[in-house]
């Protein structure tokens, strides 16, 4: 039989490229999802990719009555990958308390429920925003933790010292921490992407858009910047690459009891890129101009940081091997497939 895995948020971009690919590897999955950034037809895509669906469970991982519920009527879940967050910085600084309330209430009543019923290991969705600005760059897993920004960077720092805290304490249960990078694409059948509401705060759905014609131009956040071209830097990583390390960070907790019970790694692709190259690249794969301007920076933004992923690459066996210009061509096909 196989094994049932929890995937909180599977609704969601990450979400929803992750829980493909659990399925691709054999497993099952269960969806809980509050929909509260995210569409139900998200399973539809899935379907339509994999031949199969994925239970799903609509409901809200804060509230425990509702979580023992999806438990009972879904037994047997030996794993959970959390994805159930809320993700815009800015929107944190306004509302810290749904941040920390969301973020952290879930993780919470995860962690509760996880010896009660059995479930032996929890992927957690970290982020390199723990590194704050990086003293060097690229940065591994041994770079102090800065003090956050923001209370969503905060949720994420507080999370991993939950998750140490908790199997410290003894509990019968594994983790792996995995800190993304910039998570950029769609997946190549163009049935699921990223669905941001409203105005897109983050780039790439920024950029898909002006292409698309839906937004008139890009604001490039600074162009003074101590870069190579005044571009803020980033390591920007393919979903589907990011999604790859999942199943590989959860069978490696369920099939083994070798390693130590909590382990963190960066994702990303060791490789830095600029805003203006990011566009450029954008460009040259698709062939579709991006109009842009240079504006002023944005408050809180980072001047440069990309990632060391020697640990994950030769612990987990997992690399980054999209080209940028496929994963580019990737978000535009995405884009352009819901215009119909
Ligand atoms: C931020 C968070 C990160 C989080 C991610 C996803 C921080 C420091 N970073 O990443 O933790 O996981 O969002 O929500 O908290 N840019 C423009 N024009 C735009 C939009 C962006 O020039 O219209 C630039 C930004 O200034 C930045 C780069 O593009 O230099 C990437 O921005 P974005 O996609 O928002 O991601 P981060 O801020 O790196």
């Amino acid at each position: 039989m196989n094994e049932n895995i929890l995937v909180t948020g599977g609704t969601g971009y990450i979400g929803s490229h992750t829980t493909v690919q659990l399925m691709e590897a054999g497993y099952d999955v269960v969806i809980i999802d509050n929909l509260s950034n995210s569409n139900v037809n998200v399973l539809d895509g899935i379907e339509a990719i994999t031949g199969k669906r994925p239970a799903f469970f609509e409901g809200d991982c804060t509230d425990m009555k509702t979580l023992r519920r999806m438990f009972e009527q879904n037994p047997g879940i030996k794993g959970i990958i959390n994805f159930a967050a809320s993700k815009a910085v800015g929107e944190s600084v306004h509302k810290p308390i749904l941040y920390y309330r969301n973020n952290l209430g879930t993780l919470l009543n995860l962690l509760e429920c996880m010896p009660e019923f059995g479930v032996k290991g929890i992927v957690f969705s970290s982020s390199c925003t723990v590194y704050g600005e990086p003293d060097n760059n690229p940065i591994d897993e041994t770079a102090p933790i800065k003090p956050a920004t923001s209370p969503y960077g905060n949720t994420k720092q507080i999370s991993e010292e939950i998750i140490r805290d908790v199997i410290t304490s003894g509990a019968p249960i594994k983790s792996i921490l995995l800190r993304y990078f910039n998570p950029i694409g769609a997946h190549p059948s163009a049935k699921i992407g990223e669905l941001p509401l409203g105005v897109p705060q983050n780039l790439v759905p920024y950029i898909t858009q002006t292409a698309a014609g839906i937004r008139k131009e890009l604001t490039v956040f600074g162009d003074d910047y101590n870069t190579p071209d005044g571009s803020c830097i980033r390591d920007f990583i393919d979903v589907n690459d990011l999604a790859k390390a999942h199943v590989i960070a959860m069978k490696r907790m369920l099939d083994s009891d070798d390693h130590d019970k909590l382990e963190v790694f960066n994702l990303g692709t060791g490789c830095g890129l600029s805003v203006l190259q990011l566009i450029n690249a954008f460009e040259s794969a698709t062939g579709v101009k991006v109009p842009y301007k240079i504006g002023p920076r944005r408050e809180g933004d980072i001047e440069k940081i990309w990632a060391d992923p020697k640990k994950a690459n030769e612990v987990l066996g997992w690399t980054a091997e999209t080209p940028i210009t496929d994963t580019m061509a990737n978000a535009w096909r995405w884009q352009e497939s819901l215009k119909n």
